[in-house]
């Protein structure tokens, strides 16, 4: 995805066929851009990846809650998974009906509770016994019945990241397979409550399928179990999660992925369903942002036209590219070192080498790390790919810089901003 997304032509950067320099000079910089068609193009390949077996996507809303991106995404048939009141609120406005709208998450206030079981959505999920409570309380103060699915932590390694590996029992996320069917029978003898399915989610960017067929086969034999009671469950929430290309991980094929699912799963009465967040805007997203300055070795060189020093030289001073996006913008690498690939505009020979970092005061403020890059030379624009997913969503207000700008190409190519960049009056509002 990443790499047909890209092109240069006669040296300018393209990206899904829109000039990054004509968006840049347009709407300024840091910038989100986002593709209407690549994010088509994703959730049409996962809903055929499932062929006659059918399996609802819930689109997993904090991975990219901006309102344009959600329109696309209801437009497109999707229901959306959601983990607070803000993002059920984000998901009315752009339009989605209740019954599409299934709510997560390990604490759910009582206001959001209450807020969730009001508007009428598909289902909470239950994460805790103490939970469980508190929403059969809040139901039937309410007069009301509020449907849930329990979700199940299967104790499976899903190989990724720690900080978003969550079905692990270590993980605060979700009840113990042991724990599951004595919760049910809670559920069940609750006035206010009415279980409806079970789910899980295993974790995050998971590149090795064999932990989905793993947590598959556990919550079916749970289901099993759980209908022995005489307590029947519709459906099967198997969560988000599948990996995407950042730079040569083999994402795995969503027919791959659906296969796992389907064979481990069988059941034909189970409804299926799955939450996918960044396997449908991760690679429908990038950042643009523009080289500020060089520092060290290549600042040197540049100035001097000396031949090219490399940092692991250890007499050469490192060389720091420094864009205006920081980590308030892009959190991933600073939070998880994650790997986004950079392209320059103009094209630039490979031939640099150091960390591109931003403007923020913490050494934590970098995108790329003693990495080759191309030789940038300020003014140019440097382009972080993969980041529609946890991109806007993480992006912060630190050192009081206001939120970059976000702008969609629509599928017939017109660029149109979708988010304003803050203003400073942005910054202090409510103060
Ligand atoms: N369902 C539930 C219950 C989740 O908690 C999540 C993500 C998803 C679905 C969607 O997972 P996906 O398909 O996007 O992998 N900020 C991190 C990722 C955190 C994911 C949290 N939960 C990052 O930037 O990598």
């Amino acid at each position: 995805m990443k790499i047909e997304s890209f092109a240069y032509k006669n040296g300018s950067l393209e990206w899904q066929g829109a000039s990054v320099r004509q968006l840049a000079a347009e709407y300024g910089t840091p910038l989100y851009v986002y593709s209407e068609a690549a994010i088509l193009d994703r959730i049409a390949r996962l809903r055929s990846a499932f062929g006659s077996r059918r399996a609802g996507i819930y689109y997993s809303v904090k991975a990219n809650s901006n309102l344009s991106v959600l329109r696309i995404i209801s437009g497109a048939g999707c229901g959306a998974d959601i983990v607070s009141g803000g993002e059920l609120f984000r998901c009315l406005k752009a339009g989605l009906t209740p019954e599409k709208i299934v709510f997560s998450g390990v604490g759910k206030s009582a206001d959001e509770i209450r807020y969730a079981i009001n508007t009428g959505i598909l289902f909470l999920s239950v994460e805790s016994p103490a939970e469980l409570e508190a929403i059969g309380k809040i139901a039937q103060e309410m007069g009301k019945t509020a449907r849930i699915s329990v979700r199940v932590n299967p104790d499976v390694d899903p190989k990724t990241h720690p900080y978003i590996s969550t079905g692990l029992k270590e993980n605060k996320f979700g009840i113990s397979h042991r724990e599951v069917v004595s919760i049910y029978k809670l559920a069940a003898s609750l006035p206010g409550i009415q279980p409806t399915g079970l789910g899980f989610h295993i974790g995050s960017q998971i590149t090795d399928l064999s932990a989905f067929k793993e947590a598959g086969q556990i919550a079916v034999r749970l289901v099993n179990a759980v209908r022995a009671e005489g307590i029947n469950l519709h459906h099967l929430d198997v969560g988000g999660g599948l990996g995407i290309s950042y730079l040569d991980e083999k994402a795995p094929a969503p027919e791959e992925y659906a296969r796992q699912i389907i064979d481990s799963v069988g059941l034909p009465d189970l409804e299926l369903m799955f939450d996918p967040g960044r396997s449908i805007v991760g690679n429908s997203g990038i950042l643009v942002s523009r080289l500020l300055y060089l520092k060290g070795a290549e600042a040197a060189r540049d100035a001097k036209g000396a031949s090219i020093q490399r940092a692991d030289d250890a007499n050469s001073p490192k060389t720091f590219y420094i864009c205006d996006a920081g980590m308030n913008d892009l959190l991933r690498p600073s939070l998880y070192d994650a790997y986004h690939h950079v392209y320059s505009d103009p094209e630039r020979p490979l031939s640099g080498f150091g960390d591109l970092v931003g403007p923020v005061c913490e050494s934590g403020d970098f995108f790329a790390k003693d990495r080759a890059m191309p030789a940038f030379k300020a003014g140019d624009l440097a382009v972080l790919a993969s980041a529609g997913a946890y991109g806007f969503t993480m992006a912060s207000n630190y050192n009081s810089r206001p939120r970059p700008a976000e702008v969609l190409i629509r599928s017939d190519g017109r660029a149109e901003i979708v988010r304003k960049r803050e203003s400073f009056e942005d910054l202090i509002r409510g103060e």
